[in-house]
């Protein structure tokens, strides 16, 4: 798979946008989509430029019901089939569940766990067929403990942490990986529409383009999980020695605003 397709959702800023710029100077054909088109459209006219890749930018809401399955009809009505599948789009609301907008909540859930989740099923179909694919999920170090603050956003990411370990179980067989990224606080646009200005997470940020380096490197390796950043590498064995609720302490901490 030198040069495949790779189809990556959330392309329009951050990680996924780096992801995009890293898999075109590998000489892959992309699949751009996100919302906002004209982000797309002008991040597709660099890789064509710099790259000579094919760069195809598809405007999408994946907040809608049933939007997974109309991305794979545009996509298959357009001639092109997914080798290498990145669910990377995904967003979260910092502040106390009670309090928060339930418009907002579902319609987080429909990106960050059902599209990801139905995306992974279609594309698998055609994977499954030409008997070759990959699949990286963006998670976050969010999956592995609950996060006050942060509660249904860090369920969520604990889903594609699982959903990924089963699928990669499930799939030993059948030359398709699945690899599951898991990043820490990274400079980009999600803690704007988090909310998260003023909190201990903000201070220390992994840069977009060093965590799209590791998450390639891991997916065309084949690894299962990788956790991006050398601070956050230990994160899990440290939560192991913590009781559960010191671990959730800290972690709701980290993401409360503090007073100006
Ligand atoms: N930044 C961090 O600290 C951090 C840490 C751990 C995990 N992550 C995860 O990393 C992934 C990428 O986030 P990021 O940090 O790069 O944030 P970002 O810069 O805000 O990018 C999020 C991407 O998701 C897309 N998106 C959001 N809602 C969408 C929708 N309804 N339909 C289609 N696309 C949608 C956005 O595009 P449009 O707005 O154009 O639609 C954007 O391209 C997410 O899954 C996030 O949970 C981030």
């Amino acid at each position: 798979m030198t040069s495949s397709t790779v189809l990556i959702t959330g392309a329009s800023s951050g990680i996924g946008r780096a992801l995009a710029q890293r898999f075109a100077a590998a000489g892959h054909a992309l699949i751009l989509v996100a919302r906002r088109e004209s982000a797309l459209q002008s991040l597709a006219q660099e890789l064509r430029q710099s790259h000579g890749v094919a760069v195809t930018v598809i405007a999408h809401d994946l907040a809608i019901a049933g939007a997974a399955a109309s991305l794979m009809q545009r996509i298959e009505a357009a001639g092109l089939q997914v080798d290498i599948l990145v669910n990377n789009a995904g967003l979260g609301f910092n502040g106390a569940f009670i309090d928060s907008d339930l418009a907002q909540v579902q319609s987080m859930l429909q990106v960050d766990m059902i599209a990801l989740t139905e995306l992974c099923h279609l594309a698998l179909q055609g994977m499954k067929k030409r008997g070759h694919g990959r699949i990286l999920n963006v998670a976050s170090v969010a999956a592995f403990l609950p996060c006050p603050q942060f509660a249904a956003y860090a369920a969520c990411k604990a889903y594609v942490l699982s959903l990924s370990e089963s699928l990669r179980h499930e799939l030993r067989r059948e030359n398709i990986t699945v690899t599951c990224l898991c990043p820490g606080a990274t400079a980009t646009e999600f803690h704007d529409v988090a909310g998260n200005e003023g909190t201990l997470i903000m201070r220390m940020m992994d840069s977009p383009e060093m965590v799209a380096e590791q998450a390639y490197r891991a997916t065309l390796a084949g690894r299962g999980m990788i956790i991006s950043g050398w601070v956050n590498k230990p994160l899990p064995f440290f939560l192991q020695l913590l009781p559960r609720s010191w671990a959730m302490t800290l972690a709701g901490r980290a993401a409360r605003r503090q007073a100006a």
